[in-house]
């Protein structure tokens, strides 16, 4: 069996991995970067020097935690897009160092795609074909997996992402950032159906997702509001935002499972961790006998073992990367 050293820098988490090549996980370091809630979002010159920072020693600490050498290393994984460009590049660059000094292969992958692979470690059996829904901060995507190297974008968002529209609801409501774990549990307590809300691009056959229209409703409504009626109904507001969110995510995805059909559905990214989504999208693909899966908690969020994951197998077909292969941060439309 071998060892994957894998590296996750994309936005504001800097992660360092080791994987065997069956997806287990020996050590996932992630360290946060609680120095951009200041902020209210992410500051990418700021992210970019705290994953310099960190990057080095948490290589260290990773070695001694998975009880490893560097020379028992046998393939380097990174993501290289898409993502914040300064940020890509210091993981990019550390990954690419550490490949040629070790003279061992370079596999780099798209983080949207680890995102899914995340769901590789925690149900090793699972296999294609499966629809995947991609939801994170930057992206929403249903992507039709084949193989594991055989896939295609069939839905994307056409224009704002559904965490992104999680972020701006709780940031309007004052609540903070990142707005998606805030509005789940304040939401679980509250009337779903207190605001009526937008249900866009409702057609059957139209699997796109938008959610700038969403975003202009919510702020529409949330400006029209006094501050005590928003603070009164605050769980009741928060869940109404939520139900608006998720209900495209779950029925799209679901009627595209069924044409297709496929028995599975994967969810993946950080969107992926809301309450609602998980067990609602479960509920409902029941109905028709689909399978749904979705990794724990922390693999959702952005860390370096599903880096890892989404490298085995091309690490097992020998899809190597040329060391002047470089980072970029084009929206997640191609994925690698
Ligand atoms: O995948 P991710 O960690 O970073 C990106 O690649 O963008 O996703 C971050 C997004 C944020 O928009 C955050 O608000 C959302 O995931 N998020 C959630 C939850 N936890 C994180 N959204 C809804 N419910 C949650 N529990
Ligand atoms: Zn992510």
């Amino acid at each position: 069996m071998s060892l994957i050293l894998s590296f996750e820098s994309s936005c504001d988490d800097t992660s360092v991995a080791i994987l065997n090549t069956d997806y287990e996980v020996l050590v996932n370091l992630i360290s946060s970067q609680p120095e951009h809630l200041a902020f209210g979002g992410v500051l990418p010159e700021l992210a970019s020097r705290l994953h310099m920072k960190n990057i080095m020693h948490m290589t260290q600490i990773a070695l001694q935690k998975a009880d490893t050498s560097l020379s028992d290393i046998d393939a380097i994984a990174v993501s290289i897009n898409p993502g914040l460009i300064g940020s890509l590049i210091v993981g990019l660059a550390f990954a690419k160092a550490l490949a040629w000094s070790l003279q061992k292969p370079l596999i780099t992958v798209n983080h949207l795609l680890s995102h899914i692979f995340a769901n590789y470690i925690d149900h090793p059996d699972l296999k294609p074909p499966f629809l995947a829904l991609v939801v994170s901060g930057g992206h929403t995507e249903l992507v039709d997996f084949q193989t594991d190297t055989k896939f295609e974008i069939v839905g994307k968002t056409l224009d704002d992402a559904a965490g992104e529209t999680f972020d701006k609801a709780a940031k309007l409501l004052g609540l903070g950032f990142p707005g998606g774990p805030i509005i789940d549990s304040l939401g679980s307590g509250g009337d779903a159906k207190f605001v009526d809300l937008p249900n866009p691009l409702p057609q059957k056959d139209n699997y796109n997702f938008s959610y700038s229209g969403l975003k202009t409703a919510i702020r529409t409504y949330i400006m029209a509001q006094s501050p005590e009626h928003l603070q009164e109904h605050q769980a009741d507001i928060a869940a109404s935002i939520q139900a608006a969110i998720i209900r495209p995510l779950i029925s799209k995805t679901i009627r595209k499972a069924r044409q297709l059909h496929y028995q599975q559905i994967l969810i993946a990214g950080g969107v992926a961790a809301n309450s609602a989504l998980r067990v609602e999208m479960q509920r409902q693909a029941e109905q028709y006998d689909i399978k749904v899966y979705f990794p724990s908690l922390k693999l959702c969020m952005d860390n370096a073992a599903m880096v890892a994951a989404a490298a085995i197998p091309k690490f097992k077909a020998g899809l190597f990367a040329d060391l002047a292969v470089n980072a970029n941060s084009i929206k997640g439309t191609k994925l690698l």
